[in-house]
């Protein structure tokens, strides 16, 4: 097999005062590998500190020294690299590193470091740390060179949020990305992985990528299946997610592999119950669980706390338990109002998700986001409740209806939109074929999506720091419409798409999109058959689609953006593309800017 440039070395960069040297040198030693830190090899060479060679021979001096030591070092192999601060932003040391090595970058607020480099400061010999203590404000001169050198480090493959850990638990960290992203490398053909900043708290793998600690937990039966998608570990729950074709029959299976046992609980709608309810049963019951069904009726008027009560009614009666567990066969309805049964009875009990939507496949099933309808809005009631596994059958959606597949593409464009634009060409590639639900092309494109989701969630698993709201792409202005017209006219993803179409002329009108790109996304969109305009989605309408015919004002949409605003207390945060793939986030776009761009969305 080809090696992989991942694994040939590693090399750790950030910040002074993220820890760099120990960490490379903890991670050393659990490889087996060498380790080398820059700054110590210039030492050893000039024979004094670096605070002399700069102020003897001059910066200049000293960066020819460490271009030279990182040229030497990128002829070893299996060893770590700890290089300094300001190594990476050399074009020549970062082409040079990137070619050799998995780069890892280690990020810590500003406080973190000036609070680290005073505790250090006497016995650091790092080039930066004293100069950087000497100035009137120390922590505003740490703030702007590290905000000037943050697009060198955004280079690197990987980042590491290392506030409040531990140099092993950081070294942890490493070595996980470090297993991910070689060997996802390998694994993941023809779509090789995007490059990730991830935060210690969860972390994503491949198919055959389980970690140590879940082979321990396991016996390793995870470690080399087939169809996971990925591995979503977040502080709560650590769980597979399995996307495959004609999975359903594997169920049992692997939810006995998952430590789960007892009576099975299945919760479904009457439309995807009527379809599968039997085999599930089945499978369940050969794989020696005893087996109990709980069939609601389908639509989002189900997903309410009387259906959850009623769900409640059902376990009673069953005499569930605890260490019994909860299967949600469904889409996101479904996965939405079971989850929450699972979260709340008896405290809180294990559940699997079998998303048989697209929305449900790539959206609502990865993430833990639980929850009922309240009669004043959307999902009012709810929790974070992670599942035991997800097992997605692609299969099951030869059987949805057209509208519904059509509109979960939307949000499978939006990851390739937003992160992945190696994803995006995929999907501009193989319109005809995923269209057609093809299954080896279909399963590709939803495990990619899960594995989009999943990282960006594990990063965030409680939504707290922000970081999912870039999973917001066209959702701005989508809540806009759906709520404008009481949820009865679009369905989501094709309020998403209109809303991204939105959202990617905004950027445009702010000169941060290129309109090509523009012209790109609303291509793809048209090409999976959702809506660009409102217009377009009329049109959809009059061409005999059952849809509600409710009639749609500008002013209805804004007020129930600024709704939307007032409910969470702040300004809208846009997310926004700046390239196919690369999403930002902006808290200042004029409101004139949103309403021209609302207009020409509704321009007849
Ligand atoms: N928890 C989350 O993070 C999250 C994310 C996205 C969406 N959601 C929620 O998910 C719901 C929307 O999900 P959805 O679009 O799947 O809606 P849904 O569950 O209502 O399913 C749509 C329709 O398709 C039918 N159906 C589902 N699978 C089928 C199949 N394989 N064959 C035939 N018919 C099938 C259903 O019976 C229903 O009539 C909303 O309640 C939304 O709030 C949650
Ligand atoms: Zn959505």
């Amino acid at each position: 097999m080809k090696v992989d440039r991942r694994i040939i070395n590693l090399v750790i960069t950030g910040f002074s005062g993220t820890g760099k040297s120990l960490v490379a040198k903890e991670v050393a030693r659990r490889l087996n590998w060498d380790f080398l830190d820059t700054d110590d090899e210039i030492v050893e060479q000039v024979g004094k500190p670096i605070a002399e060679v700069f102020r003897e021979d001059g910066e200049g001096r000293f960066r020819e020294l460490e271009q030279e030591t990182i040229r030497k070092a990128c002829q070893r192999r299996q060893v770590v690299i700890a290089i300094g601060g300001g190594a990476i932003v050399d074009p020549q040391n970062y082409e040079l590193l990137a070619r050799n090595g998995l780069i890892v970058c280690l990020e810590a607020k500003p406080e973190t470091i000036y609070q680290r480099l005073f505790s250090e400061a006497a016995c650091s010999a790092e080039t930066e740390v004293r100069p950087l203590l000497t100035v009137d404000n120390p922590l505003e001169r740490i703030k702007r060179l590290k905000a000037s050198r943050q697009p060198y480090y955004a280079k690197a493959d990987w980042t590491i949020h290392t506030d409040g850990l531990s140099i092993s638990e950081v070294a942890e960290d490493v070595i996980r990305a470090w297993r991910l992203l070689g060997r996802a490398h390998a694994h993941l053909n023809p779509l090789p992985l995007a490059c990730w900043s991830q935060s210690p708290a969860g972390v994503i793998r491949r198919a055959g990528t389980a970690s140590r600690s879940r082979e321990r937990k396991s016996g390793s039966q995870l470690k080399a299946d087939d169809d996971v998608a990925c591995l979503v570990e977040t502080a709560a729950q650590s769980y597979p997610v399995f996307v495959g074709y004609g999975l359903l029959d594997k169920l049992g299976e692997k939810m006995k592999k998952a430590a789960l046992s007892g009576t099975a609980t299945i919760i479904s709608d009457e439309n995807v119950f009527s379809l599968y309810g039997n085999k599930v049963e089945q499978v369940l019951k050969e794989a020696g669980f005893g087996v109990n069904s709980v069939v609601v009726p389908p639509g989002e008027e189900t997903k309410n706390v009387g259906s959850a009560i009623r769900i409640y009614d059902f376990l009673v009666e069953h005499r569930t338990e605890r260490d019994d567990v909860i299967v949600a066969l469904g889409g996101g309805m479904v996965g939405d109002l079971a989850g929450f049964v699972a979260a709340t009875f008896l405290r809180g009990m294990p559940w699997v998700q079998v998303p048989t939507s697209l929305v449900a496949m790539v959206d609502g099933s990865i993430g833990g986001k639980v929850g009922v309808n309240h009669a004043e809005g959307k999902n009012l009631i709810g929790a974070f409740y992670q599942p035991n596994l997800v097992l997605s059958d692609c299969e099951t959606l030869t059987t949805l209806p057209q509208r519904e597949l059509t509109s979960g593409w939307a949000e499978v464009i939006k990851y390739g939109l937003i992160l992945d634009k190696e994803f995006f060409e995929f999907l501009e590639n193989n319109v005809s074929k995923l269209t057609k639900v093809e299954p080896k092309l279909l399963t590709r494109a939803i495990a990619r999506s899960t594995f989009v989701k999943a990282r960006v969630v594990s990063q965030d698993e409680r939504e707290r720091e922000g970081k999912r709201t870039i999973l917001n792409y066209g959702h701005t202005i989508a809540h806009g419409l759906e709520a404008a017209t009481e949820y009865k006219r679009f369905l989501h993803g094709e309020a998403v798409a209109i809303g991204m179409m939105g959202a990617a002329r905004l950027s445009q009108r702010l000169g941060v999109l290129p309109a090509d790109a523009v012209e790109r996304q609303q291509a793809l969109l048209q090409k999976f058959g959702l809506p660009t305009s409102l217009r377009a989605e009329a049109a959809g309408r009059r061409r005999g689609r059952k849809r509600s015919n409710l009639k749609l004002s500008l002013a209805g949409v804004t007020r129930a953006m600024e709704l939307d605003k007032k409910v969470k207390r702040k300004i809208i945060r846009w997310v926004l593309l700046q390239d196919i793939g690369k999403a930002i986030i902006r808290s200042d776009v004029p409101q004139e800017d949103v309403l021209a761009v609302l207009r020409e969305l509704a321009k007849p």
